[in-house]
């Protein structure tokens, strides 16, 4: 099977009430630990390459890796563009391979986000890719763009209906209090989200899959590994398990996770350089970081996004 777009993905996920997970990537440790969980457990998944990590890994470089993963699994894998800043990002990634792509125009005034995510559906839908378009302000860091909590916005449900009719987006990704990176909320913070906002949306659109960025809920477990093994994350809690999954069972067909990835990665390599100070063999602490990752995808297919068995 080739890579796929999300088109019968979010399909299925809508009516079987689950969520596929869109898991970021940068190099092939982080490829195969992602799909040696979705093969195991017989799940559909979304690899996503943001522009940090085309800058990284080269274009090229990723695109291959994941069609290796679609070669060796055959699992259906849609390889998506995460927070396309431009047209020419997006029609690069489109030309390049991808078969799905999100154009971030939720920093723009409405009218704009409105007539730049149009140009991107134009380009994607000619060359049978589909788009991810964005309403509302997420808190934190992506790329090089770092949004305060001041600065976030939820979604306003009265503007979904016209952006989506006026745009054609294929998804959409909604802010109802998720948040970009590891430290989301501080200790005794409520990170509960806005599930009404999310109830409100899902009745203007009925049948639409809707995108939740910021899902990583940073085990507490996690970054006292890190900080253990000579670490120095602060205290910080992120979106809590049960919040996602009942957002899965609703209109949320699509959820990103990558810094929960990134955090098992590290507490994993971080362990095992401080008990094996001597090891300089890269495999020798990347084979566990790769397994780490792998054990986090699959207990979030498991336990928060519902699509096992799914594929
Ligand atoms: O939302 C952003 C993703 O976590 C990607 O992060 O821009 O550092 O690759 P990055
Ligand atoms: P996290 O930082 O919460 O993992 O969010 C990742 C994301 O939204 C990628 O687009
Ligand atoms: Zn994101």
């Amino acid at each position: 099977m080739p890579l796929v777009t999300t088109t019968k993905m979010f399909e299925n996920a809508y009516k079987g009430g689950y969520a596929v997970g869109a898991f970021n990537v940068n190099n092939m440790e982080i490829i195969q630990g992602i799909v040696g969980a979705a093969q195991k457990l017989n799940s559909p998944l979304i690899l996503q390459v943001s522009k940090g990590a085309r800058a990284y890994a080269n274009h090229t470089f990723l695109t291959k890796l994941v069609e290796a993963a679609v070669y060796e699994t055959g699992l259906p894998i849609a390889l998506h563009l995460d927070h396309g800043p431009d047209f020419e990002t997006c029609k690069s990634c489109i030309d390049g391979g991808f078969t799905s792509v999100m154009i971030d125009g939720s920093a723009h005034p409405y009218e704009q986000n409105v007539e730049i995510t149009k140009k991107v559906v134009e380009y994607a839908h000619e060359h049978g890719v589909t788009v991810e378009g964005e309403l509302g302000k997420l808190a934190g860091i992506e790329d090089d763009v770092q949004v305060s909590a001041e600065d976030a916005l939820f979604t306003n449900p009265d503007e979904v209906e016209d952006f989506v009719s006026r745009t054609g987006v294929d998804s959409l990704a909604i802010a109802i209090g998720t948040s970009h990176g590891a430290y989301k909320f501080k200790p005794g913070q409520d990170p509960s989200l806005r599930l009404d906002i999310l109830e409100d949306i899902a009745k203007r659109l009925p049948g639409f899959p809707i995108v939740l960025h910021g899902a990583s809920s940073v085990p507490q477990e996690f970054v006292a590994l890190v900080n253990k093994y000579g670490g120095r994350m602060p205290d910080a809690i992120g979106i809590p398990e049960s919040e996602l999954k009942k957002a899965a069972a609703m209109a949320v067909c699509k959820i990103n996770i990558d810094s929960d990835l990134r955090l098992a990665m590290t507490a994993a390599v971080r362990k095992h350089l401080f008990e094996n100070p001597g090891d300089f063999d890269p495999r020798q602490y990347l084979a566990p970081a790769r397994s780490a990752i792998e054990d986090m995808v699959a207990h979030k297919i498991q336990n928060v996004l519902g699509c096992a068995g799914k594929a």
